[in-house]
This record gives structure tokens, C-alpha cells and sequence, in this order.
């Protein structure tokens, strides 16, 4: 059964059904797609890790459908957590926040906190459901891609990593297109590891205008938060501004641009490059295209991939935090 309508009720109880079994099923949320395993089976939890080709001790995200299925991992999450999962529940966030010491310790990566979601996604919703009503209390998955490589927003991305034989429940393509804003609650006050769509800005104020942290030395490990996370195979990098791309450019034979795949706002020619996509002005349609024009680009063949910095500012984190990671692979 590999690839399941994830808008039909009958694929979405299969895929449950699979969960329930152990299996692994990969399947969308608002961000990403998920490679998902029912967090309290440690051996399922395994087989995560060893298709993912992940080091045992780096922490899945337990997906759950709400703040009360929520608190069989965490019965004590702290009160920023409590305000965070009640403001922004169903969503985008991650909170890691202290777990129960005798559940999902292999989804924790043997860590004393857990890493809990309750995606807003209307097929991972009815996933976890279905999924809940047999007996599964939460479903550990990390982004449905390889280690280190660029996470994928569509089924077909998810059958690119993994093969056809890999159970997807497909349901289009993931509206935001970037991971999760991740926060550590389990310190006060809480740290930001990984922003995302939801601002830094809007959980500050959520949290009655409390400054969030960034992740110094105490913070847990967040392989999300490795330098060289988020790459595509194609080298990718990024220039400050159009001008700057375009003396690049004009520095290159007609053969070496023939190797280089543009997105930028304008292309530096009208031709001669391997591809050009143009680059959005919202923040928003970045992130919800981003991966899959990496992706495109890395199909067509490109030796290089020359991104133009898009502009500073809150809107655009999440999207500058992956460029720049893909920057540094
Ligand atoms: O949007 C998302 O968050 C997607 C979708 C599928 O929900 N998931 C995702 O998972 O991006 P993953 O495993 O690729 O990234 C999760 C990040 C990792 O950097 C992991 O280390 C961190 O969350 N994490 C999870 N549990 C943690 C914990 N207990 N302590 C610290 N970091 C944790
Ligand atoms: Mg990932």
C-alpha cells in the first residue's frame, strides 16, 4: 500500500492500522512531511532511525492531536509551555518540555525532555486520530528525508528519499513548507532552537512579553540546529544582494554558467544558466517553495545553486536559518 489518499477515510485508517502494527508511515503536516512510528513501540522507533540513516541519541518529535494527548508524555510541561500548546495549538511550534520518565524514551533520543506537536494539518489530524482510537498515544516522526538532506513537502519528495516501498499517506503539497519553530520550555525563560514560520515575535507576546532565549551551551541538542543541516546535493550559495550574483556571473564561461542553477529575484541573463526559478517577494511563498525548488534544481543537474539573500527582518528567519544552513554544507 505504499501511497495512500490521505483525503480518504478508508487509506487514513489503513495508514493508522499500519501505525498500530509498528510500521512506519510517512505522512504531511502544515510544515513538512514526517517519516511517523508510534512513539511508545521503541523497535518502531528504531526503524526511524535506521531508514533515516539518524545517530540513535538525536531527539523525534512526538505528534499528538492536542494538549491532552499531550500530557500522557509530558503530565508537567510548565506554564509557558501550557500558555504556548493553548495559543498556538494545532500548529507549527514544537515545545520540548520535561517527558515522563517512563515513555517513548527512544523517540526522546534517551533524553529526560520530549520534543511534542499537535499539527494543525487536516490529514495528520485525522492520522492521529485514527490512530489514537487504536490505542496509539502519539506518533514519533522526524522530517521524511535522509540525514542532513532537505526535508520534503510533497509524497513524491518522501518516495525520492525513501523508495516506492515506504508506506506515504499523500495529501498535496504542505502549505508552509519549512519545519517547525521549535522552543525549550524546560528552561526559564524559554530558548527559541529553530524558527519557522511562527515568529520569535509572536511567542514572546503570547508569553506576556518574556524575551526568548537563543540556544547557548545548556541548551539540548538539536541536530536541526547543525551548521550543515538541510542541504541539497548541489553546492549551494548565497549572495548578498542581485549585484553581487551578478558580477559573479559575468566572472563565468559561457560553460561553467551552463553548471549553475539562479534563484534570485531577476535572473542575471535571460539564458545560458541550467535553471532559473524567480524568487517571491513574500516570505511565506519562499518558505512554501523553497525545498522543492532545491530539489528541482539538484534534478536538473546543477553543479551550483546561487541563491540571493532574500531581506532581513522577523518575517523572514525561518526561510535565512535554512539558507544559511544549506549555505554551510
Ligand atoms: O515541522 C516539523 O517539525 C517536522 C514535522 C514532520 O513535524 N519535523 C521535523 O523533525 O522537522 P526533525 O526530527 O527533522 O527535527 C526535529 C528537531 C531536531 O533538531 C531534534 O533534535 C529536535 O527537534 N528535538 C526533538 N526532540 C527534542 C528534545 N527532546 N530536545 C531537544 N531537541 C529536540
Ligand atoms: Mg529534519
Amino acid at each position: 500500500m505504499p501511497v495512500l489518499d490521505g483525503h480518504a477515510a478508508d487509506d487514513v485508517r489503513a495508514a493508522a492500522e499500519a501505525l498500530r502494527r509498528g510500521a512506519l508511515v510517512a505522512f504531511p503536516t502544515e510544515t513538512v512531511y514526517g517519516l511517523g512510528a508510534r512513539a511508545d513501540d521503541g523497535a518502531a522507533v528504531g526503524a526511524i532511525f535506521a531508514a533515516k540513516g539518524r545517530p540513535a541519541d538525536h531527539p523525534l518529535i512526538v505528534h499528538v492531536t492536542d494538549a491532552v494527548a499531550a500530557a500522557h508524555f509530558a503530565p508537567a510541561p510548565g506554564g509557558a509551555a501550557t500558555q504556548l500548546m493553548a495559543r498556538f495549538w494545532p500548529g507549527p511550534l514544537t515545545l520540548i518540555v520535561p517527558r515522563r520518565a517512563d515513555i517513548a524514551a527512544a523517540a526522546a533520543g534517551g533524553q529526560d525532555s520530549i520534543g511534542l506537536r499537535a499539527p494543525a494539518h487536516p490529514v495528520a489530524q485525522a492520522l492521529l486520530r485514527a490512530a489514537a482510537a487504536l490505542g496509539v498515544p502519539g506518533v514519533a516522526a522526524p522530517s521524511a528525508n535522509r540525514f542532513g538532506r532537505v526535508s520534503p513537502t510533497t509524497a513524491a519528495h518522501v518516495a525520492q528519499e525513501f523508495g516506492p516501498t515506504l508506506t506515504v499517506l499523500d495529501g498535496g503539497a504542505c502549505p508552509i513548507g519549512i519545519e517547525s519553530t521549535i522552543v525549550d520550555c524546560t528552561r526559564d525563560p524559554p530558548a527559541l532552537l529553530r524558527p519557522g514560520q511562527l515568529g520569535a515575535a509572536a511567542i514572546e507576546a503570547a508569553l506576556g512579553g518574556v524575551r526568548l532565549r537563543v540556544p547557548d551551551g545548556a541548551s539540548p541538542r538539536a541536530p536541526g540546529t547543525l551548521a550543515s543541516h538541510y542541504a541539497p546535493a548541489a553546492r549551494l550559495r548565497l549572495f548578498d544582494d542581485a549585484r553581487s550574483l551578478a558580477a559573479a556571473w559575468q566572472s563565468l564561461t559561457p560553460q561553467q554558467r551552463r553548471a549553475v542553477a539562479v534563484y534570485s529575484r531577476l535572473a542575471p541573463e535571460p539564458g545560458g544558466m541550467r535553471a532559473f526559478r524567480p524568487l517571491p517577494a513574500g516570505a511565506d511563498e519562499v518558505a512554501h517553495e523553497l525545498f522543492a525548488v532545491l530539489r528541482a534544481f539538484d534534478d536538473a543537474g546543477a553543479g551550483q545553486i546561487w541563491v540571493e539573500q532574500p531581506p532581513a527582518g522577523p518575517d523572514w528567519d525561518g526561510v535565512n536559518d535554512r539558507l544559511h544552513r544549506a549555505a554551510a554544507a
